[in-house]
């Protein structure tokens, strides 16, 4: 087996944000990003398709040699993670291939970085009606109070580059009015969704500054650290040269021109069909 890159995926632009943390985090390694951006966004689609979709793409990581993969999408994870991890990673048979989310990482500190143990979530209609990080937090921290918030227009704002505009003002005050309203004691609001980091500066300027917003990106890059640390053999089975090379399913150039919004750099990319 030679050393392959780790893969990360994302039905799109977002998983550039987690990427560069983990770039940032762990700069020794090869990455191979794929966005799906011909199919997304994945946040309103079915269980079904998400999985179907997101099967495709692990398969393709697989095939170019990948043996790490990490589903760098909220929505990828709630909806297909666990039935890739359960059902497809089995029938393999090969201890070297793992698929990791960002859902769980993030339920396992979430909890410390509330005073109060009130934490409101806020993510895409997929991710909130998956319940996921409401089953994935009480597992590490049952006795914190989480409330749920979808925001679907918020990815689109996002997507054009619409973040400061008079529309994003109102759907950002709409659905953070919302889940404060929910539960006024919320300290900590966590940003599930990879988009969501880039209407930061809207997001606090309509929040006091006694809510903590938290990100994802770093979170997860740690988890990473400390998986790779924990798993050796698979740490050893990692390329590196530092190189990250980026793939997507839709236009190339706009997706160039579109990711250094979200990656801070400008990058080239590959065209590819999943199917
Ligand atoms: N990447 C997705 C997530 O983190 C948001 C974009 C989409 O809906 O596809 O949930």
């Amino acid at each position: 087996m030679t050393n392959q890159p780790i893969g990360v995926f994302d039905s799109g632009f977002g998983g550039l944000t987690i990427l560069k943390e983990l770039v940032t985090a762990l700069p020794a390694y090869d990455y191979l990003y794929l966005g799906d951006n011909a199919r997304a966004p994945y946040g309103h689609k079915s269980f079904d398709i998400v999985y179907e979709y997101t099967k495709e793409a692990v398969d393709w990581f697989f095939n170019r040699g990948c043996n790490l993969v990490i589903l760098a999408c909220n929505t990828a994870s709630a909806k297909a993670l666990r039935s890739i991890q359960q059902e497809n990673l089995p029938l393999l048979k090969d201890s070297n291939k793992r698929v990791l989310g960002v859902i769980r990482p993030t339920a396992e500190v979430i909890g410390t970085l509330s005073r109060a143990g009130h934490v409101g979530v806020l993510g895409t209609n997929g991710t909130v009606q998956s319940e996921s990080y409401l089953m994935e937090i009480a597992k590490f921290f049952p006795e914190v109070q989480v409330t749920q918030e979808a925001c679907p227009e918020w990815v689109s704002l996002v997507e054009e580059n619409r973040c400061d505009s008079e529309e994003a003002h109102h759907y950002v005050a709409l659905h953070l009015n919302n889940i404060i309203n929910q539960d006024p004691q919320i300290d900590t609001l966590l940003l599930a969704c990879t988009h969501y980091p880039l209407l930061m500066k809207t997001i606090k300027s309509h929040l006091s500054d006694e809510i903590r917003i938290v990100s994802q990106g770093e979170i997860v890059a740690n988890s990473l650290k400390k998986y790779l640390e924990k798993h050796p053999h698979m740490e050893n089975n990692c390329s590196k040269q530092g190189i990250t090379t980026f793939y997507t399913t839709g236009d190339c150039s706009d997706f160039n021109s579109h990711a250094s919004l979200f990656f801070g750099k400008s990058v080239t990319a590959h065209r590819l069909n999943l199917k």
